[in-house]
């Protein structure tokens, strides 16, 4: 096993308790799905109760750093160079309709650094993790991106809010963090989205660097309107440029 930093230590234990919530309710959504309602209320009260675990996880260790989070939105503590970046849950449309793709997503930022990042899905029970400089890691087998330079060859994922042309290479599964967890696992071979949230894809970022992929120039000081483009390294020159007026 890859030895891994207290910090990441303090990040595994909380996603795997939030998860345990996350897992149980997810059941019941299942089971919500056939009313007329829909299990929208439960959903946004998961959400609530994922992100206050993590969150007192992560505080009960490190109750110094800052916070970031998608519910709670900012939090400054004493230690302002340090900042969990949270998304309880990415993917909650996906949740919300009981489809199985979703993820707890957390990053540390230091300075204005991500350096280390977590992906947990736990219906999959896959953990992508990485720290800076230490490789990126899939339940703790190192992971690659993939190495097609082709681009008929290549299968791409998106995002959500971004309309583009009827190309069959390109997938939409409405979770951003997972998106860029599979281009850091060589499973898609590149990932593009604008208007995201950087608790989206903070944990991503480092995630998809250790996995030795690109990413275009990211602005880590804009919280809601980040933009992406992450690839292999090899396809990564084409695939700018069929983005160019993305
Ligand atoms: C969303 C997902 C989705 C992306 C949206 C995000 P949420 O996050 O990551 O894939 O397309 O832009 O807002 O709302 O499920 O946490
Ligand atoms: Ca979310
Ligand atoms: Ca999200």
């Amino acid at each position: 096993m890859n030895s891994i930093s207290a910090n990441l230590n303090i990040m595994i234990k909380a996603s795997e308790k939030a998860s345990k919530i996350l897992i149980k309710d997810f059941g019941e959504i299942e089971k919500l799905q056939v009313s007329r309602k829909g299990p929208k209320d439960f959903v946004t009260n998961s959400d609530l109760k994922t992100e206050k675990i993590i969150i007192e996880e992560l505080k009960k260790a490190r109750p110094n750093y800052s916070i970031l989070s998608e519910e709670e939105g900012i939090e400054n503590n004493k230690d302002k160079n340090n900042t969990w970046v949270i998304d309880p849950i990415d993917g909650t449309l996906n949740y919300l309709h009981g489809v199985p793709h979703f993820a707890i997503s957390i990053a540390l930022k230091s300075h204005d650094q991500i350096i280390a990042g977590l992906i947990y899905d736990p219906i999959k029970d896959e953990m992508f993790y990485a720290e800076k400089n230490n490789g990126a890691y899939l339940n703790n087998q190192r992971i690659k991106v993939s190495k097609r330079n082709k681009i008929d060859d290549c299968l791409f994922v998106a995002g959500s809010k971004i309309s583009f042309d009827k190309d069959p290479l390109i997938r939409i599964s409405g979770c951003a963090a997972l998106d860029m967890a599979y281009v850091a696992a060589g499973r898609y071979d590149g990932y593009f989205q604008k208007n995201l949230n950087l608790w989206d894809v903070a944990a991503g970022i480092i995630i998809v660097q250790e996995a030795g992929g690109i990413l275009n120039e990211i602005n880590l000081s804009s919280i809601n309107d980040v933009k992406i483009i992450a690839s292999n390294n090899s396809i990564s020159n084409k695939f700018i440029e069929k983005l160019k007026n993305f």
